[in-house]
C-alpha cells in the first residue's frame, strides 16, 4: 500500500500503547497498577449522568448543528466570560467530541505549510503531531524542572521568527502539572501582540488546580481576538468517554472550525452535549471533590517519589501528573518505562513520549487510588534498588 507523505510525520499519544501493553500483560494474569493514563478514576458525577439519559429519553438523538447545540453554547460562553473576565457570545464557541479536534482544526484553519509553531516541550503530544502533519515546522521551547516547568519568556522572544504564526499554550500543564504565572502570561501576551501571533491556550486543567488561581491569556487586553481556547468535560467532570470538548475563538474563525467539523465529524453527540449543560450549570460539589481528593493524592505521590533513592520530583500545582527526574538512575526513559511495566508491574510514561526535552523524567498520573498509589510505589522503588 502506498501512503500519503504526510503519514509519516504523523504523532500519536504513548499513554494508548502504554495502556494497551499493560492490558496485554494483564490478560496474561499480571497484576498493573495504572499510573500511565490521563483520565480522573471517578465516575461521572451522577447529575450529569441523569441528564444524558434524560436527554436520550427525550429524543436527543438526531444531527445538530455542526458547532453543537445553542443550550451547551450558551452555557459554556456563559461559563468561559465569567471564568476569564471576558465578554463571550455563543457564536464564539464550537463544541466538538473532546477537546482534541480543536487542535486539529485550529492548526489546519491558521497554519500554512512551512510556517513556524512554538510549542511546549515536554508536552502534550498531539501539538508537535499536528503542526508536523500539516507541513508546518515545530518549534520546541523547553520547559524546565528549576524553572517549575514553565516556559522562559526570554527564550521564548528568541524563537519567534518571522514564520512565526502561532504558539501554544498550555497551564496547568500536562505532563509536568507546570502552571504559568500571570507575569509570565503577560509577557507571553506582549510578544504574541508585538509579532503578530495566534495563540492556541489550552486550558483543560483549568479547575483542577490546587495553589493559585487560574489566568488565561485571554483575559489581557487586545488578546481575545488571537486567542483560542480549548477547554472540555473530560478532566473536570471525569467524562473522558462522553467525548466533550470545545473551542472558545473570534466569532469569524469559530465558522470556520465549525466548517471543519462540517467536513470531518458532522457535530458532536447531542445527548452528550445536553449531558454537558448540566455538568457546567448543575451543582459543582462533585468537581470540589475531586479535585481535594486529587490533592490528597498528589502530596502522598510527591513525598513517596521523593524517599525513593535517586528520584526527585517536584510539588506540581494543578493538573493530576507529576513528572520526576529519573536521571540518577542512568537509563534511557523509555527502556526505564518498559523495565517498570514488565518486572513491577506499573505502568508509566516515559518522558520522552511528550518531546525530546522528556528525557530524564517519567510522567505519573495520580488520577488512582491513594492504595494503588501506594503499592505502585513501593514496587517502583523495590525495582529500581534493583538497577545498580
Ligand atoms: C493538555 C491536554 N489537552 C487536551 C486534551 C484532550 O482532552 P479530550 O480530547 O479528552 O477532551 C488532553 C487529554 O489528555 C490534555 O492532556
Amino acid at each position: 500500500m502506498r501512503l500519503a507523505d504526510r503519514m509519516s510525520r504523523l504523532g500519536t499519544e504513548t499513554a494508548f500503547e502504554v495502556l494497551a501493553k499493560a492490558k496485554q500483560l494483564e490478560a496474561k494474569g499480571k497484576h498493573v497498577i495504572h499510573l500511565e493514563i490521563g483520565e480522573p478514576d471517578f465516575d461521572t458525577p451522577r447529575n450529569i449522568v441523569d441528564a444524558g439519559i434524560k436527554a436520550l429519553n427525550e429524543g436527543y438523538t438526531h444531527y445538530n448543528p455542526s458547532a453543537g447545540v445553542v443550550e451547551l453554547r450558551k452555557a459554556v460562553a456563559e461559563e468561559v466570560a465569567k471564568t476569564r473576565n471576558i465578554q463571550v457570545s455563543p457564536d464564539q464557541v464550537v463544541i466538538t467530541p473532546g477537546a482534541k479536534p480543536i487542535m486539529f482544526f485550529v492548526i489546519m484553519a491558521l497554519v500554512n505549510e512551512g510556517d513556524e509553531v512554538i510549542y511546549p516541550n515536554p508536552g502534550f503530544p498531539i501539538y508537535e503531531s499536528m503542526i508536523k502533519f500539516i507541513g508546518a515546522k515545530a518549534v520546541p521551547i523547553q520547559l524546565r524542572e528549576e524553572n517549575d516547568f514553565r516556559l522562559d519568556t526570554e527564550e521564548l522572544k528568541k524563537l519567534v521568527t518571522d514564520k512565526t504564526r502561532m504558539m501554544v499554550v498550555n497551564s496547568p500543564q500536562n505532563p509536568t502539572g507546570g502552571m504559568l504565572t500571570k507575569e509570565d502570561l503577560k509577557a507571553i501576551a506582549d510578544i504574541a501582540q508585538e509579532r503578530d501571533l495566534m495563540v492556541l491556550s489550552d486550558e483543560i486543567y483549568s479547575r483542577i488546580i490546587y495553589e493559585g488561581s487560574h489566568h488565561s491569556i485571554s483575559s489581557f487586553p487586545g488578546m481575545q481576538e488571537r486567542t483560542i481556547i480549548l477547554d472540555g468535560f473530560s478532566k473536570t467532570f471525569a467524562m473522558t468517554g462522553w467525548r466533550l470538548g470545545y473551542g472558545v475563538m473570534r466569532e469569524d474563525l469559530a465558522v470556520l472550525i465549525a466548517k471543519l467539523q462540517t467536513n470531518s465529524n458532522s457535530c458532536t453527540a447531542t445527548f452528550t452535549q445536553m449531558a454537558g449543560v448540566e455538568g457546567l450549570t448543575g451543582p459543582q460539589n462533585e468537581v470540589d471533590r475531586m479535585v481535594a481528593e486529587f490533592k490528597k493524592r498528589r502530596d502522598v505521590v510527591v513525598a513517596g517519589l521523593n524517599a525513593i533513592p535517586r528520584v526527585s520530583c517536584k510539588t506540581p500545582k494543578g493538573a493530576f501528573y507529576v513528572f520526576p527526574n529519573v536521571r540518577e538512575i542512568g537509563w534511557d526513559v523509555r527502556r526505564l518505562g518498559d523495565y517498570l511495566l514488565n518486572e513491577a508491574g506499573v505502568a508509566v510514561l516515559f518522558g520522552t513520549s511528550f518531546g525530546k526535552y522528556g528525557e530524564g523524567y517519567v510522567r505519573i498520573s495520580y488520577a488512582n487510588s491513594v492504595e494503588n498509589i501506594k503499592e505502585g510505589l513501593a514496587r517502583m522503588e523495590k525495582a529500581l534498588d534493583k538497577i545498580k
